[in-house]
């Protein structure tokens, strides 16, 4: 294998495959390192992402989806089904598959676009001692067990992405207390489930089994919830995941410990400071993720580190050393895998010399549960902290046709748009299919759209698009339907 090359991509998740793919189109001369390995043992690229994130969450989501759908949703249609069961390894396999399928795929790509794969942990080593800025050639060890390599490269992009933050008192062992991986590999359904942490992975995951047929227990330390959303989306959200998704939800928590005995006991103060605990069969840590710069060499060769972890970066995504970038998890901004996906294709389009952007500020957000979450832009509370005027429209989903066909009526979409310019600042969507419908947000806002914009396109009929069209007619007090 050629050992000398134009880049040199450290991690193959979203960010970092993405970023070698586009470097190759470019007619860079690329290397992708990864050191990920399935439970077989055997290298698996793709990442987070496609090994243990969004590709095997979605698969288990849909899966629980089809399920409630059977057990409670076909009899309004008229459709009767026999004594239902749930035959969970069947579930896990087809998980298991798209998996493969997917993370073969990356490697198909890589053969394809002429990209060499190197297994093993990268370790930055040093530059070139005779040149200096620009010119230097970077050195970097990948080793894969006793066999160690170094590759040299003009251009480095760091994409090492992120792992699951720890608690000390509640250590994962994926067996009964587990982190995103275990939670996506449990072969029957748990009769108590608790989550620590209310956030996206324990939202997810929590709704998945609960549809499943598990009690779940969500314990969240913040007082609010959702905190990252809209305030009226997480309120309405909240109501919706503990009255018909059946999730059991408490906010303003602090865990003192976790027993494992016969059963797993957590044990927490509530909201009003009140001693409890609750006995579960398992528990889902979810309590946030961490960037991967462990065993990087960063020290080696004075790659700037800030103190939460994450690799200094500008908006162009540069380190602080040259020919240095780095994408994704494990820097600055949401923890996504399209935005690590988009940055890495900036970077790929920098470093040969064209102008790579990413707007940091039309990052879609999606939270995949039943009805979904999707936002763009800023939320109300942020609007309000910043002083900014601005006014709103707002549709549910129950005046919605298409809504109402599928059954799916919770819900609504709400557009902010400036007081005074009418440019669109945020959109927020709680309901069916909304991971789809944002898109159309999206793209509004990169164009600086005005509410006005989207009330005059046309949308089909009956669409749930037409949701988002009259919430933008409601901006003006002129949505027709309501
Ligand atoms: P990663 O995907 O973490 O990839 C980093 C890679 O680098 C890994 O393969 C790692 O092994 C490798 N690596 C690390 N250090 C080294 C080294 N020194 N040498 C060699 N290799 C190294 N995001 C979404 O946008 N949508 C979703 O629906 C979604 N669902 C999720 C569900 C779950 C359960 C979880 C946990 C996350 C989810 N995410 C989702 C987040 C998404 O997975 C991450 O944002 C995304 O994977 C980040 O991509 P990345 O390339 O930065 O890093
Ligand atoms: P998160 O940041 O979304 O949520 C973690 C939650 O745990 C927070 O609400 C936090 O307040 C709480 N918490 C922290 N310490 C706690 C403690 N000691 N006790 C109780 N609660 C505590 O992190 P999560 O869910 O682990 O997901 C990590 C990241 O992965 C997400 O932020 C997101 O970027 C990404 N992700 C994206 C998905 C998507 O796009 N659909 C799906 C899943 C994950």
């Amino acid at each position: 294998m050629n050992q000398s090359f134009d880049v040199a991509v450290i991690g193959a998740g979203p960010g970092g495959y993405v970023a070698a793919i586009r470097c190759a189109q470019l007619g860079l001369n690329t290397v992708c390192i990864d050191e990920w390995k399935n439970p077989q043992g055997k290298p698996s690229l793709g990442g987070t992402c496609l090994n243990v994130g969004c590709i095997p969450s979605k698969a288990l989501l849909e899966s629980s989806e089809n399920y409630e759908r059977a057990a409670h949703k076909f009899s309004a249609h008229g459709i009767k089904v026999g004594e239902l069961s749930m035959d969970v390894p069947v579930m896990i396999s087809r998980k298991d598959k798209i998996v493969s399928n997917f993370t073969g795929g990356v490697a198909m790509l890589f053969r394809k676009n002429k990209i060499a794969s190197m297994h093993g942990r990268g370790t930055l080593l040093s530059s070139s001692k005779n040149d200096s800025g620009n010119n230097r050639t970077w050195r970097i060890e990948v080793k894969n067990g006793e066999e160690a390599h170094t590759v040299e490269a003009k251009h480095i992009i760091i994409a090492t992405g992120s792992t699951p933050r720890q608690l000390p008192f509640a250590p994962v062992d994926n067996a009964r207390i587990l982190d995103n991986a275990g939670a996506l590999a449990l072969t029957e359904v748990p009769e108590r489930l608790g989550v620590i942490g209310g956030g996206v992975v324990g939202l997810e995951m929590g709704s998945m089994w609960r549809r499943l047929g598990s009690e779940v227990t969500i314990l969240e330390a913040l007082p609010t919830f959702l905190t990252a959303a809209d305030a009226q989306v997480a309120k309405e959200a909240r109501k919706i995941f503990t009255k018909e998704t059946g999730l059991i939800i408490q906010t303003g928590i602090k865990i003192s410990g976790v027993k494992t005995g016969e059963a797993i006991t957590v044990q927490y103060a509530d909201a009003e400071g009140k001693a409890q605990q609750r006995e579960v069969d398992k528990l889902i840590v979810a309590v946030g993720r961490v960037p991967n710069t462990a065993g990087l060499g960063a020290e080696n060769v004075g790659l700037k580190i800030d103190d939460r972890g994450y690799i200094e970066v500008d908006g162009g995504c540069r380190t602080n050393l040259p020919n240095i970038h780095a994408v994704g998890d494990v820097v600055r901004g949401p923890m996504l895998a399209h935005k690590a996906s988009e940055e890495g294709v900036a970077v790929a389009e920098a470093i040969a010399g064209q102008a790579g952007h990413v707007n940091l500020d039309t990052i879609p957000w999606v939270i995949y549960t039943s009805p979904e979450i999707a936002w763009v832009g800023k939320t109300e509370q942020e609007l309000k902290t910043a002083g900014i005027q601005y006014k709103t429209g707002q549709f549910p989903f129950m005046a919605n046709g298409r809504a109402r066909a599928l059954g799916e009526t919770g819900g609504f979409v709400k557009v902010l748009a400036d007081a005074n310019t009418d440019r669109i600042l945020g959109v927020h969507m709680i309901g069916p299919y909304v991971s789809e419908m944002i898109a159309e947000a999206v793209v509004a806002m990169e164009f600086a759209a005005s509410s006005e914009d989207i009330a005059r396109i046309v949308h089909a009929h009956p669409s749930l698009s037409e949701v988002l069209h009259e919430a933008a007619l409601g901006v003006d007090k002129r949505a027709i339907h309501i």
